[in-house]
């Protein structure tokens, strides 16, 4: 029998607030209208974990755009690695031959999965290819991404909600929080 969940109580420590989200993304959305101001924009999330950022990202945006909606999963590894090997569930619906992209990501942890896919979408020949990302861990890098965007740079724990999971877990908390080490251990 699964135990019942109670999301709030798994976490820990609520590392950004709704507020502090909120307030990010606005700004977020003011820079990106200004530096593109005059073009447009297609902006290119990629599920599930970039779903509520996107959503919000984009009525921050104060130019016409389009968007598309890529979902990977990354082959072995586990809930909380990488692996790094990046098969694509759903690719873009559209093509992006001389567009200006904006790639719209939750977290850039090892940079693996990041890495394989600004290399398959500079691929499409985009006009050009820029990277915003609400969440940034740097101190687990494995490799160079040139973040065009970030929102937070967080230190190297794992964190959920705000579209972020644990075993497909707590992505519709309002907040990004740290789990509480107990809840890794128990069964999903
Ligand atoms: P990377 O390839 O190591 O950069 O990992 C990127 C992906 O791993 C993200 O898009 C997330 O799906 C997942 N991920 C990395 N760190 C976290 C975390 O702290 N919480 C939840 N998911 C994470
Ligand atoms: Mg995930």
């Amino acid at each position: 029998m699964t135990r019942t969940v109670d999301l709030n109580a798994d976490i820990g420590e609520v590392l950004l607030t709704e507020e502090v989200i909120a307030a990010k993304t606005a700004e977020l959305g003011r820079r990106i209208s200004e530096d593109y101001a005059g073009r447009q924009l297609t902006l290119v999330s990629v599920l599930k974990g970039s779903l509520p950022f996107m959503a919000d990202l984009m009525r921050q945006i104060d130019l016409p755009l389009r968007i598309d909606l890529m979902e990977v999963s990354s082959y072995g590894g586990t809930a909380t690695e990488s692996s790094g090997l990046v098969r694509i569930i759903k690719d873009l619906s559209a093509s992006i031959a001389g567009e200006d992209v904006l790639l719209v990501e939750d977290i850039i942890d090892t940079g693996l999965t990041l890495n394989y896919l600004i290399r398959y979408l500079k691929g499409k020949g985009p006009a050009s290819l820029r990277i915003c990302t609400l969440l940034d861990k740097p101190a687990r890098r494995l490799v160079e991404i040139p973040v065009d965007y970030r929102g937070f740079e967080i230190p190297d724990q794992f964190v959920v909600g705000y579209g972020l999971d644990y075993g497909e877990r707590y992505r519709n908390l309002r907040f990004v929080g740290v789990l509480r080490p107990e809840v890794y251990g128990e069964p999903q």
